[in-house]
């Protein structure tokens, strides 16, 4: 039997390397995944050996605790971009556009392009790996990460994805999800990426909790030619359940998120709750179909278009209210009373509560977190969403 005095000094030697790695554990659909478990948290010291912890299939907690810098690491090309009228020249715009990496351009005009190699190949991720910034230090510039071909159980948190060919539609994906399953993503920033900050399909997202993450869209090159950031978040896996919870998502214009795929077998459960949405200077959800979304206590702050008017007759099935008498009518089908969303400065958010939504929730009720009162939201998202705030 132990001594209280080696019980204590056990702790205390102990404490600095629990403090290293992942803090806390993920709550709703994505609950149980433990990323690299109790694997000892260790530094890479090279780009190299970064890359082969994160895509090898040994069990890791990996720290970054620098600037990993990937950019010119596999060259660059330079060749032709589409140009488009709207996205490119912005004739009207306050910022300039981004131009298209692909081969048609039947659309616009051809113009010289250069982009760099790594930001367009992310490196896949392992199964039960913890990718955790330390600090505020964690930093993955011109390269993402991606989740597929069944590989599964990851954690990324608190580490920052920047830099992948702003300038450039096709210029990279921060966030893959294709053939996955049990992912957090928690406490990351993404910033200045080509295309999406998040995207899943078309193989399954499978169970992933996407919480306290920011979504900065402030840029140089906008397709929406505003110094806003478009392509946020395209959810379209073949079974995908989402939590996504207390992010801020700010200055953007567009898909924050997309969501929802006619593509016949799909079938995604979004349950957004409490999150912040700050100046988007064009629409933040958009909403196709074999979807069913659950929206609480989120505010709308300085929003142009909340959700798009097609998501309404997508055949989506919206729970998405703004009354508090409507946002408890949820609690006879999920044993709580939900809470209202809220619109500050925005416009028309629509009043929708469909049945469906809840009967489809009410088998995943495990899988439900709470919420906070939504006047709170703008302060609380913006003191914990992003790095160094775990
Ligand atoms: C991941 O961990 C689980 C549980 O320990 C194990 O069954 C599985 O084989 C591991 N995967 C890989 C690729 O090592």
């Amino acid at each position: 039997m132990q001594t209280p005095i080696l019980s204590l000094l056990a702790a205390l030697l102990l404490s600095p390397v629990n403090a290293a790695g992942v803090t806390g554990s993920p709550s709703g659909f994505a609950q149980g995944t433990t990323g690299g478990g109790n694997a000892t948290p260790a530094t890479p010291s090279s780009l190299d050996e970064l890359k082969q912890w994160i895509t090898d299939d040994v069990e890791r907690v990996i720290l970054i605790d620098r600037e990993w810098d990937f950019s010119n690491t596999e060259g660059s090309t330079t060749g032709k971009c589409c140009s488009k009228e709207a996205t490119t020249k912005c004739p009207g715009g306050t910022s300039a556009g981004q131009a298209w990496i692909q081969d048609d351009c039947d659309d616009g005009t051809w113009i010289t392009c250069t982009y760099d190699n790594a930001a367009k190949s992310p490196l896949s991720v392992g199964s039960n790996k913890s990718i955790v910034g330390v600090g505020s230090k964690g930093v993955l510039k011109g390269k993402g990460l991606r989740v597929m071909d069944g590989n599964n159980n990851v954690i990324i948190q608190n580490i920052h994805i920047t830099d992948l060919n702003p300038e450039y539609v096709w210029g990279g994906d921060a966030l893959t999800l294709d053939g996955a399953d049990n992912v957090w993503i928690d406490h990351n920033k993404f910033s200045l990426i080509g295309r999406q900050m998040i995207v899943s399909g078309w193989g399954k997202g499978g169970h992933v909790t996407i919480s306290n993450n920011e979504f900065d869209g402030v840029t140089e090159w906008s397709a929406g030619c505003n110094g806003k950031h478009y392509w946020s978040l395209l959810l379209l896996g073949l079974e995908d359940f989402y939590t996504f919870s207390g992010n801020w998502l700010h200055d953007l214009s567009g898909r924050a998120p997309h969501m929802g795929t006619d593509y016949t077998d799909s079938k995604i459960l979004f349950h957004g709750v409490n999150n912040y949405f700050q100046d988007i200077d064009g629409h933040a959800f958009d909403i196709d179909t074999n979807m069913w979304v659950l929206l609480e206590g989120n505010y709308f702050d300085n929003v142009k278009t909340p959700m798009t008017d097609p998501s309404l007759s997508s055949g989506a099935q919206l729970y998405t209210t703004s009354t508090v008498d409507a946002a408890s009518g949820c609690s006879s089908a999920l044993g709580y009373i939900c809470e209202w969303n809220r619109e500050a400065n925005t416009g028309t958010w629509p009043d929708r509560t469909d049945k469906e939504v809840l009967t489809k929730f009410s088998d995943y009720k495990d899988f439900l977190i709470g919420h906070s009162g939504v006047a709170g939201v703008p302060e609380s998202v913006k003191a914990n969403a992003g790095v160094g705030k775990v």
